[in-house]
């Protein structure tokens, strides 16, 4: 156990202020999701989350809402934890600032600094912005106003404790510059040394005395510690630091990797680094600051609704697909915008046309076929089978190699192109024509296996990204109950699922989703008849009775049909339509009907059709067959006492 490779991952630690939206979430998410992908390759991970529970902020909006500090911050941190539960969150602990294990360990750190030093009494005559808890000078500001929140900042003079931060900034700057991995995405490195350290860091206040929403100064009760300096200590606390039992401390430390946004870059590349430097820690590897989810009309805030609360999207849409398009949606490290549509989107494309659309069909076949038990497959050199085989066999590593970079959506592309090309496979092998021959009956096998281990390495690979989904389908792949076929490991061969397993196809995974009534529902969108553009556009794709009526739609007979030579897929057909003459039409029905199967059939036919040569057979006119969702074609009979040449309306 102890040999085996760590992963410590962390989330900023939340206020508990205000609800969540699902911008907060996007952090979380990410991070669970890279929790899990360690995890499931055989890393010992260490995931924490949780609130930050102190400071003025957080005070002055629980006397707003009239209740005791304590108790506003529990219900908001009941509803966080009940929100990380419906999206699957799975963290190996919560830090709550406001626990006693926590607190107990900040007072310590704070004495240490005292006691070498880093820490002196003074006076604080300066800017403050509350909502932000953080320190601004006249030079750093926005015309006046917060530069990361755009709010009023206020004016402060208090006694104060400052930290001298002018101590590390030299060693700080140097080990940012030496260890390149340390501030990702690349970018945000200069803006931290070019804005903060380069013009000379200043002397950062770390205590208040004008409220006591806080930890107390151990030896100074009027003051309480500043709440970053409380609320950055969590990532080290948690683990044990500066307890008698400190073994997660000393299997964990240092992070991996320390998720943020990148509002908060300053405190965690900064600060951060320079309390850990005086604690004489190393520093984490890694401080990842990802880009911002945005509405189309700006930020996001709570009042902006039903469409941006994470757990209605969850419960109406399923977590997965919340998961899914959180982290497919935007390149990991960039901006992003969220809107319902191009969630809805990504639900109808990827989730239920690409994903749901290959596993139902796949089981549908399957269980017509070989009454859902799995084939023997037949080894085979077909092109076909060897494209699909090396697509699966590449993707964990292609899947692995975007994770280690935090690549997350790459690493669903990657994962999607084994989706695509299983998709690709079953039109380009057409079992359903396989199945009308019985000297095909080994190929059809194949086919079907080769599919169904598809999904498995999809299920295996979809784990981290959307927990449910593979739980769904592990049943109808008969692997409920095997955990060796639904691990990472089992992805280094081809072959794993056993002939004789029983499949069985479930409930379809991702249903289709119709956009416009959802914007209605759930964004309350105006309602079809209030609007105008709305009855155009519902009356877009209609034809009138009259554009009906062009079309001359006649019962046939057909009286021959023979192959077009040099096409597999063709069939020359000559059609009775009560008049002098048989007309003849080049139909795409020769992988779905024998010829010899088709004479005596009466059918629908359009027979006012531009005449048309096909493989330089002339085409007049058209039969209709139905395609089902497989790719299988049936031709709209109709009563063979139906006189030829009957008009259809
Ligand atoms: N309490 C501090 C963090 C202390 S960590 C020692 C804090 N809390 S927060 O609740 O305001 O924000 C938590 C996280 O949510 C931050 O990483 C922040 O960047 C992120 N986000 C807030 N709004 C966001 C978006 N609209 N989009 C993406 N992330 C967003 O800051």
């Amino acid at each position: 156990m102890l040999d085996k490779k760590t992963f410590y991952i962390t989330t900023p630690i939340y206020y508990p202020s205000n609800k969540l939206h699902v911008g907060n979430s996007y952090t979380t998410v990410a991070a669970d999701a890279m929790a899990r992908f360690k995890r499931l390759t055989g890393y010992r991970v260490w995931f924490l989350t949780g609130t930050d529970e102190h400071g003025q902020k957080i005070q002055r909006e629980a006397e707003a809402a009239g209740k005791p500090t304590a108790d506003f911050v529990n219900e908001i941190v009941d509803w966080i934890k009940e929100l990380w539960y419906e999206l699957d969150i799975a963290y190996d602990d919560f830090i709550r600032t406001s626990e006693q294990r926590h607190k107990e360990r900040v007072s310590k750190i704070f004495t240490h600094f005292y006691e070498q030093g880093d820490i002196y009494k003074g006076k604080y005559e300066g800017l403050y912005c509350t909502p932000c808890e953080a320190y601004w000078t006249e030079r750093q500001l926005d015309e006046g106003n917060c530069p990361d929140c755009g709010r009023k900042v206020e004016l402060i003079d208090e006694e104060a404790y400052f930290f001298r931060m002018s101590r590390y900034a030299d060693r700080l700057q140097e080990h940012i510059e030496s260890h390149p991995e340390f501030i990702l995405p690349p970018s945000r490195k200069n803006e931290m040394i070019n804005n903060f350290l380069k013009p000379g860091l200043e002397d950062l206040c770390v205590s208040r005395t004008s409220f006591d929403w806080g930890i107390p100064v151990p030896y100074d009760q009027d003051h309480v510690i500043y709440v970053w300096l409380d609320a950055l200590s969590n990532y080290i606390t948690a683990l044990g630091y500066g307890d008698e039992n400190d073994n997660l401390y000393r299997e964990f430390w240092p992070a991996d990797v320390q998720l943020i946004g990148k509002d908060i870059l300053r405190f965690h590349t900064i600060y951060w680094p320079i309390f850990l430097m005086a604690l004489g820690e190393p520093l984490p590897k890694t401080v990842f600051g990802h880009g911002w989810l945005m509405l189309q009309e700006g930020k996001m805030s709570k009042s902006k609704g039903n469409a941006i609360d994470p757990r209605l999207l969850a419960a109406r849409y399923s977590s997965d697909a919340l998961r899914y398009f959180l982290l497919r949606e935007i390149p990991f490290g960039q901006d992003g915008v969220f809107s319902l549509e191009s969630f809805i989107t990504r639900i109808n494309n990827d989730l239920a046309n690409d994903l749901g659309n290959l596993v139902s069909r796949t089981l549908t076949m399957a269980e017509r076929y070989f009454d859902g038990v799995l084939p023997e497959p037949v080894s085979s050199d077909e092109s076909t089978d060897e494209k699909l085989r090396s697509v699966a066999l590449h993707a964990p590593g292609a899947v692995e190699a975007e994770m280690d970079q935090m690549k997350i959506s790459d690493a669903l592309i990657a994962l999607w192109e084994l989706v695509r090309t299983s998709n690709r496979y079953i039109d380009d092998n057409m079992p359903w024509n396989l199945a009308k021959d019985p000297e095909k009956k080994d190929r059809l096998g194949t086919v079907i296996y080769n599919l169904i281990e598809s999904i498995r390495f999809i299920a295996v690979m979809l784990q981290p990204f959307m927990p449910r989904t593979p739980e769904s389908t592990w049943p109808q792949l008969g692997l409920e109950n095997n955990p060796e076929l639904q691990s990472w490991d089992s992805l280094k061969t081809w072959g794993g699922i056993k002939p004789g397993t029983v499949v069985k196809r479930g409930e379809d995974l991702f249903p289709r989703l119709n956009m416009q009534a959802e914007l209605r529902e759930v964004r309350g969108d105006k309602p079809a008849e209030e609007t105008e553009t709305r009855e155009q556009e519902e009356h877009e794709g209609l034809i009138t009775l009259e554009d009906f009526q062009k079309v001359d739609l006649r019962v046939a007979e057909i009286v021959a049909a023979e192959k077009v030579p040099n096409s597999d897929k063709l069939l020359k057909v000559d059609v009775n339509l009560g008049e002098k003459n048989t007309r003849q039409v080049v139909a795409g029905l020769a992988e779905h009907y024998k010829p010899e199967d088709l004479t005596g059939k009466s059918v629908l036919f359009v027979a006012n059709l531009k005449p048309v040569k096909l493989r330089g057979v002339l085409s007049q006119g058209m039969l209709l067959a139905a395609t089902d969702p497989e790719g299988e074609i049936t031709l709209t009979t109709v009563d063979q006492k139906t006189t030829p040449g009957s008009r259809v309306s």
